[in-house]
């Protein structure tokens, strides 16, 4: 959350500099905002909204200058003014600053720096780190040769707690720009006779292929010409750099209206390419190429530990259930957040596996980091990659499921849910499951992106039903075992995106509090699948109608109801019990989606949130 980017060389930088915060909106939108340096000093921009809102005030008074850094904010210390989006810049007028992380000891570098005459104009924890920068560059006016402008924000830094991704100007180093990291990502793009900073590479997709991936505790000195890495201990690191793969086209809407419509209509395709390469030559069960684990050890495994936070741990609920039916290893979820500082006891044998789409969540990061301290090793399954999770884990699963712009996790979803399939598939023929199972799941696994396309083609059905729930403003999302995480998704979508006021809940556990909620003013959506718990799922439907509670159902379409039981009826295609999750998932996200633009609510960038959560 928050993004940064930064430019330097011989182009204007406003340009660049709004490019790359167009595409990284959606790790917040609260405000944004540039710096420029020209040589009559800074030039400074912040407007409170969208990074578009910024682009008109550049438009009107432009900003020419060939070095600068700016910012797309989701706020964390300070209200949503102008006075606290960033670039903040020093009260000495030397430094601009844009930052992605918490400050935690802020109030007491706050305290320290208004006693050394230093002033505030904002209530964010940035600007005392801009400040404290000036200090230490005042203080040290020589520095044995070194730049001292490099030494300031090192200086700086060794007293922070918490977490940063900056990128500082100083006006006394027209051509440089200083770069740090520590719990927020940060990469640089490597142009030609330029260089970019930003929080992620979908930044850069206009410039440059060639990244280096800051590490945590690394700090780098850009300018046109040249970057030089060291730690906040002054040593000298050698970097590495990578060539990154970035479609353009992926990051285009085309003739979706959302990237949120976009992206439940890739599916399919990401579902596919989920898949791709990933069968054993006889299609009896999956194979991966990076677990960077061997058969023989995970035999040993005799529990899993699933950590995610929001949209990947109800995958990791899907996996949880698909692991211990089909593989028989006792599997564990935890919410990132939880587990970070629970130290629940792991027994030795344990596998962790992290599920992040964007491969940056910072309580996922610091789940993985607590696990990999305690000797577990740790693979993930994670969408962006070259990502800090990607980097840190032991080994893991790619989910090549293309850039996931819309804040509202999607095609992201159904590939981690597919993928976790795979895996528990995997599993479970390294034990007792049968070859003829084996290839009866993996045919059921090929047939996936048809059947997701099957759904979708019924998007018109779907959206006549939304326009007739609309108006709404509680919801019931009920379903058992395998249904029971969608529901909860099915919950979160809504929650998201429309505002709406709604719960996940099993169905049968309903009765145990939620049922007090219904009435003709909160509809409930039953997911329904065949099988032994069928009948036991209509008296749960039974239940809300004798409470005049309309009833949405989504069911497989060998499920039969009584006349006048259900109000609408979604019909899915009977399937191997491995996928309905997927097929499942694909009438809830458009139900949500059609429900949130027919209450005129912004799809891709709901309020407060963002679409990747790099503080605490
Ligand atoms: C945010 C997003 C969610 C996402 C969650 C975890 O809350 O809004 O859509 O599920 O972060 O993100 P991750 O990138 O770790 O999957």
């Amino acid at each position: 959350m928050c993004g940064i980017v930064g430019y330097v060389g011989a182009h204007n930088a406003s340009d660049y500099l709004l490019d790359g915060l167009k595409r990284l909106e959606y790790r917040g939108y609260d405000s944004a905002g540039m710096a420029v340096l020209t040589p009559d000093g800074y030039r400074l921009a912040r407007k409170t909204g969208r990074v578009s809102n910024l682009a008109t005030a550049v438009q009107s008074a432009p900003m020419p200058g060939r070095v600068g850094i700016s910012h797309t904010r989701w706020a964390t210390h300070g209200g949503v003014t102008e006075a606290n989006a960033h670039p903040h810049i020093s009260s000495d007028g030397v430094f601009a600053i844009v930052h992605n992380g918490v400050i935690e000891n802020y109030a007491n570098m706050k305290n320290f720096l208004l006693q050394k005459g230093y002033t505030f104009s904002s209530q964010t924890d940035t600007e005392a780190l801009v400040n404290l920068i000036a200090y230490h560059y005042a203080k040290e006016p020589e520095n044995n040769g070194k730049n001292r402008f490099v030494e300031s924000v090192r200086k700086a830094l060794l007293h922070v707690q918490g977490t940063y991704g900056i990128a500082v100007l100083c006006k006394d180093h027209p051509g440089e720009i200083v770069a740090a990291r520590k719990g927020s990502p940060l990469i640089i793009g490597l142009g030609d006779n330029e260089n970019l900073i930003a929080s992620d590479a979908s930044a850069l997709a206009l410039k440059t292929s060639r990244v280096i991936y800051l590490k945590d505790g690394e700090l780098a000195l850009v300018s046109d010409r040249s970057h030089r890495v060291i730690t906040t201990d002054d040593e000298t690191v050698q970097t590495v750099v990578h060539q990154i793969e970035i479609g353009l086209e992926e990051y285009e809407l085309g003739d979706f209206r959302h990237y949120m419509e976009k992206e439940i209509f890739e599916q399919p395709t990401a579902l596919h390419n989920a898949m791709r390469g990933r069968f054993s030559d006889d299609s009896s069960t999956a194979r991966f190429g990076g677990l960077n684990i061997d058969p023989h050890e995970l035999r040993q495994i005799d529990r899993i530990l699933l950590c995610a936070c929001g949209t990947a741990w109800h995958a990791c609920l899907v996996t949880e259930y698909l692991i211990e039916k089909y593989a028989r290893i006792p599997v564990e979820v935890e919410y990132a957040s939880e587990f970070r500082y629970r130290n629940s006891p792991l027994d030795k044998n344990t596998l962790v596996v992290v599920i992040s789409q964007s491969g940056e969540t910072i309580d996922t990061l610091a789940a993985l980091r607590e696990a990999k301290r305690k000797g577990f090793k740790v693979m993930a399954i994670t969408n962006v990659v070259g990502s800090t999770i990607a980097r840190e884990v032991d080994g893991g699963v790619y989910q090549h499921a293309g850039p996931e712009i819309g804040v509202a996790s999607t095609k992201a979803f159904t590939s981690q849910v597919l993928i976790g399939a795979m895996i528990a598939l995997y599993l479970g023929r390294l034990r007792d499951m049968s070859y003829s199972d084996g290839v009866a799941f993996v045919e059921a696994l090929k047939m996936t992106p048809d059947l997701v396309s099957e759904v979708l083609n019924i998007s018109d059905k779907i959206h006549a039903i939304a326009k007739n729930y609309a108006h709404y403003e509680d919801f019931l999302f009920l379903g058992r075992q395998n249904m029971f995480p969608i529901a909860l998704e099915g919950a979160l979508k809504l929650k998201e995106i429309s505002y709406v006021h709604a719960e996940g809940y099993p169905a049968a556990e309903m009765k145990h509090g939620p049922i007090a909620l219904v009435s003709e003013k909160c509809p409930s959506l039953f997911l329904v699948t065949d099988g032994e718990i069928f009948s036991k799922t209509l008296s749960n439907i039974q239940e809300v109608k004798a409470r005049k509670g309309k009833v949405i159902v989504i069911a497989s379409d060998c499920c039969e109801f009584p006349d006048g039981l259900v109000d609408d009826l979604i019909q899915i295609p009977s399937c191997h019990d491995a996928i309905q999750p997927v097929i499942a998932s694909i009438p809830v996200q458009l139900l949500s989606y059609y429900i949130a633009v027919e209450r005129g609510c912004d799809v891709d960038k709901p309020r407060n949130l963002a679409k990747s959560v790099t503080v605490e």
